[in-house]
């Protein structure tokens, strides 16, 4: 159904690449590949430290089919369980909450914060029954300046495998002082890689942001940066004196006086992939996780940061708004073109397109794609 021929002309230099083929984007054959070669095996960002405030803060989640749960536990060390009891199975914890023991809602069997077994009600007589073979199952759970990731392949590379050199691009953020302040969430009617692509390419601002951002972005300079063989892209962006974060011109919150080099002198958006973007301005910090719910939808997680010496100010509380207005301005914007993008890839009747220079980056993640769905067809040096 897909071709190798057509994937074969994803692989060529941009300017001579067609798209990938449109069924990549709705086929549920292509999505479990996808599930299997790039969901399951890579780190997957869920959240950032701050969101765990104390000991027993605990949230469930549930990725691919898996429900897993991540719990601060007494000793402040984030860990992750699969959300399933080692009794019959039951889901244990249904809603984010806070609590000192986890206790199983169909039998009790009780479960320290730690993952262990604490109490398994009526087992007394069960033949060769040892509370310690039967602690919550763990999952793979590191951090990244506060950034939480989990892993459902339990002989992963460590995390700093697949970030790799960006410590280079983003330590001048000071992330352990980087406040978590807030977030929306949508659903949209879309395949992941789309939504990951519009987010790292600059062709569609002149259209679908011409009513907000399309004017102010207009002229700016980027660089990009491939992080291969790391798994991240980023594209930088220079400030000329005003944050990128506001519809409006001046009225911001000053440049967070930590902030160095690059990171001082403009924006730097960065894919991590598979499906995470972090947007760092001079003045505040965003992320977004688009999240697959099967090749035809995506969640996508939105959540607003600041450096603790802006939430510090005396007009934190009546300019933030300001910075929440524009993001979800233009993230409308964008879930509606990805809506309309998707209606027409989801024909049987579309055709792969071709790259203008502006979607380097989508060329790039098109072929990060097809590096891990399909590994053996080769790649072209460019
Ligand atoms: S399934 Fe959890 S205690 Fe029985
Ligand atoms: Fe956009």
């Amino acid at each position: 159904m897909i071709s190798a021929e057509s994937i074969l002309d994803v692989r060529r230099p941009w300017p001579e690449a067609a798209t990938l083929p449109p069924s990549c984007y709705h086929s549920p054959e292509f999505h479990a590949l996808e599930v299997e070669h790039i969901f399951k095996k890579k780190w997957i960002l869920v959240g950032r430290s701050d969101e765990w405030k104390e000991a027993g803060a605990c949230r469930s989640f549930r990725l691919f089919g898996i429900p897993f749960l991540i719990v601060r536990d007494e000793s402040g060390t984030l860990r992750a369980f699969a959300n399933s009891c080692r009794h019959r199975g039951a889901e244990l914890i249904a809603r984010d909450c806070t609590l000192s023991r986890i206790v199983c809602p169909y039998h009790s069997w009780a479960y320290q914060l730690d993952g262990s077994l604490r109490a398994a009600p009526g087992m007394e007589h069960t033949a060769a029954f040892d509370r310690s073979d039967f602690g919550l199952l763990p999952l793979r759970l590191e951090t990244w300046h506060t950034f939480v990731f989990v892993n459902f392949d339990p002989h992963c590379a460590p995390l700093a495998a697949q970030l790799g050199n960006l410590d280079e691009h983003l330590a001048p953020y000071d992330f352990e002082n980087v406040v978590t302040v807030g977030g929306d969430e949508y659903v949209v009617k879309t395949n992941w890689k789309a939504f990951v692509e519009n987010s790292m390419e600059w062709l569609h601002h002149m259209t679908v942001h011409k009513q907000s951002i399309a004017r102010k972005v207009a002229t700016i300079e980027r660089q990009v940066v491939i992080g291969a063989p790391a798994d991240y892209l980023l594209v930088r962006s220079q400030a000329r004196g005003e944050s990128r974060a506001m519809l409006e011109s001046g009225g911001g919150f000053p440049v967070v006086s930590v902030l160095t080099g690059a990171a001082r002198e403009g924006s730097q958006y960065v894919l991590l992939y598979p499906y995470a973007m972090l947007g760092c301005d001079v003045d505040s910090i965003w992320f977004k996780q688009m999240i697959p719910e099967g090749p035809d939808t995506v969640r996508l997680k939105a959540t607003y940061c600041f450096h603790k010496e802006t939430v510090a100010r005396a007009d934190f509380a009546e300019k933030a708004p300001m910075y929440y207005r524009r993001f979800r301005k233009v993230v409308q914007e964008d879930n509606a073109a990805m809506e309309l993008q998707f209606a027409g890839l989801n024909s049987p009747l579309a055709r792969p397109g071709r790259y203008a220079e502006r979607e380097i980056l989508v060329h790039a993640i098109d072929n990060w794609v097809v590096d891990h769905v399909y590994p053996d067809l080769a790649r072209s040096p460019a």
